[in-house]
């Protein structure tokens, strides 16, 4: 029997923005390796100010994030042996790529992390050939990456992930903008990757690819609490909780001359 491994205990964690905005209120909740998990929430709820907490890139202003049972505290990131294996073992896709691409040409982009892990060149090559080859993007491997649209960005970080080939992987909102074959592809990806035993965690506002990306879903309420933390199929059954989230809402319709009312994920275009 395989003992599953708590990745992540967040505790009690408050976030507050030096600014003084408020961006997370008392969420505790836990993650096992391997889980997927899918982050809701309406705009300004707080998903990603929470990815960031769970790569560490904020630190808590109250409670605690554990990872692997350590708080991801400065200090303990800044720790070599600590902060060196959580980079290895945390990707993160940022929301807005380019917060995220920095170097030269696409290929250095998604060359830095294998270099980082101080793969051999000859390995990390490969692997960046795979990984563009696998994205379709082999022709865009000498661009600059800020001169590309916002899909091909979008690809490009995701590729940046993929090739340093993490074990947790923090997405935010990596759907949007793809175009509708990439959209399939990336679906398709994600699952394969829990496939191999990877732990997702996925913010994203699309209702419709939730059985496809997760398991379970943790809700976050627009005064930046957790509202709710519930399987896929029992979130989808929810109205209540989602109405009181924001992400279904009452619309009236006039059917010829009847006008009734239905819940609609807010995605709907009608
Ligand atoms: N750098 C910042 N400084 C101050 N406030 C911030 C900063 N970044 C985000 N916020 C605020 O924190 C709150 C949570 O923002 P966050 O970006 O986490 O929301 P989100 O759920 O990811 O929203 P979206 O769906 O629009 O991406 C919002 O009120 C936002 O205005
Ligand atoms: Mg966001």
């Amino acid at each position: 029997m395989s003992v599953k491994e708590l990745l992540y205990h967040v505790e009690q964690v408050e976030f507050v923005y030096p600014d003084g905005t408020p961006a997370l209120r008392g969420v505790s909740f836990e993650v096992w390796r391997g889980d997927r998990v899918a982050i809701l929430g309406v705009n300004g709820s707080g998903k990603s100010s929470l990815l960031r907490l769970l790569n560490g890139l904020l630190e808590p202003t109250g409670g605690v994030v554990r990872f692997s049972g350590t708080p991801l505290t400065e200090r303990n990131l800044n720790d070599p042996a600590f902060g060196r294996g959580f980079r290895q073992r945390v990707g993160f896709v940022f929301q807005d790529a380019d917060a995220q691409l920095f170097n030269p040409t696409v290929w250095d982009e998604v060359a830095f992390a294998p270099r980082q892990m101080g793969l051999p060149e000859e390995e990390v090559r490969t692997r960046v050939a795979d990984t563009l080859n696998l994205l379709g993007i082999t022709h865009l491997a000498e661009r600059a990456p800020f001169r590309l649209s916002g899909g091909e960005k979008r690809k490009v970080a995701i590729a940046c992930v993929l090739s340093m080939n993490p074990e947790v992987l923090l997405m935010d909102e990596p759907i949007a903008g793809l175009d509708p074959r990439m959209q399939f592809w990336l679906v398709n990806t994600l699952k394969l990757l829990h496939e191999a035993g990877k732990t997702l965690l996925i913010a994203t506002h699309n209702l419709h690819l939730l059985p496809d990306i997760a398991d379970r879903v943790l809700i976050l309420s627009e005064d930046h609490r957790l509202l709710a933390d519930l399987s896929v199929e029992q979130a989808l059954e929810d109205e209540q909780t989602l109405v009181d989230a924001g992400l279904l809402h009452e619309h009236l319709h006039a059917h010829g001359s009847t006008v009734h009312s239905h819940l609609h994920p807010h995605e709907h275009h009608h």
